[in-house]
């Protein structure tokens, strides 16, 4: 029987992670990112379990996740979800993120609608360079809708995708 939050996406099992305080999909991140030492030294990763918003496993392994953190984007005005994501080197270009995001996007832009009080304007991502190949020349990308709007001064693009009921405060 499928777990409580999992979905099967493009051959991947989906487990939504968000705010659920899951200690299994947790563990399996800070392994994964352990493993591979793939997260800045400054970043602790109990500190970024805690921000998972979901985990694609295949076959019981884990293979990609996403973490979001809510914070003040000064030139947008407004909160933002601050996404990152990563699949493990043996899962890459196979889809793991594709099917990580959808059923991810729309979780918490379902979220941030029953929590008002969060103000969430929508998420946000800095595109590392060369990260999403061909994909990243599209101002409206593939498959997620991300749109650049700006560029960081270390050379990163600033993408973004607004919730549909996020109103500008005028
Ligand atoms: C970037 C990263 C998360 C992509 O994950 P992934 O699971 O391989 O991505 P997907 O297979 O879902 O790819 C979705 C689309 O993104 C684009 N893309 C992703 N990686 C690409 C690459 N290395 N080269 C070219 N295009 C790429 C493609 O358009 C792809 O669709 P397609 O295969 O139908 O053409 C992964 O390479 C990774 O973890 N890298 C290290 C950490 C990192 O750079 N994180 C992101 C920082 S912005």
């Amino acid at each position: 029987m499928a777990e409580e939050g999992a979905l099967s996406v493009a051959g991947f099992d989906i487990r939504i992670a968000w705010q659920r305080n899951d200690a299994g999909i947790e563990a399996d991140a800070i392994e994964m990112w352990t493993r591979l030492d793939i997260l800045p030294p400054e970043v602790r990763p109990e500190d970024r379990a805690k921000q998972l918003a979901a985990a694609a496993y295949s076959e019981g392994q884990i293979a990609a996740v996403a973490t979001g953190v809510v914070e003040y984007i000064d030139f947008l005005r407004a909160r933002f979800l601050v996404m990152r994501s990563m699949t493990a080197p043996e899962f890459r270009r196979t889809h793991a993120q594709v099917a990580l995001a959808l059923p991810t996007m729309t979780m918490l832009e379902q979220w941030s609608k029953a929590n008002p009080n969060e103000r969430i304007a929508g998420l946000i991502g800095f595109v590392e360079p060369g990260a999403w190949g061909e994909a990243a020349r599209m101002p409206w990308g593939p498959y997620f809708g991300w749109t650049l709007v700006a560029y960081t001064h270390d050379g990163k693009q600033v993408r973004v995708v607004w919730f549909d009921h996020y109103r500008i405060e005028s």
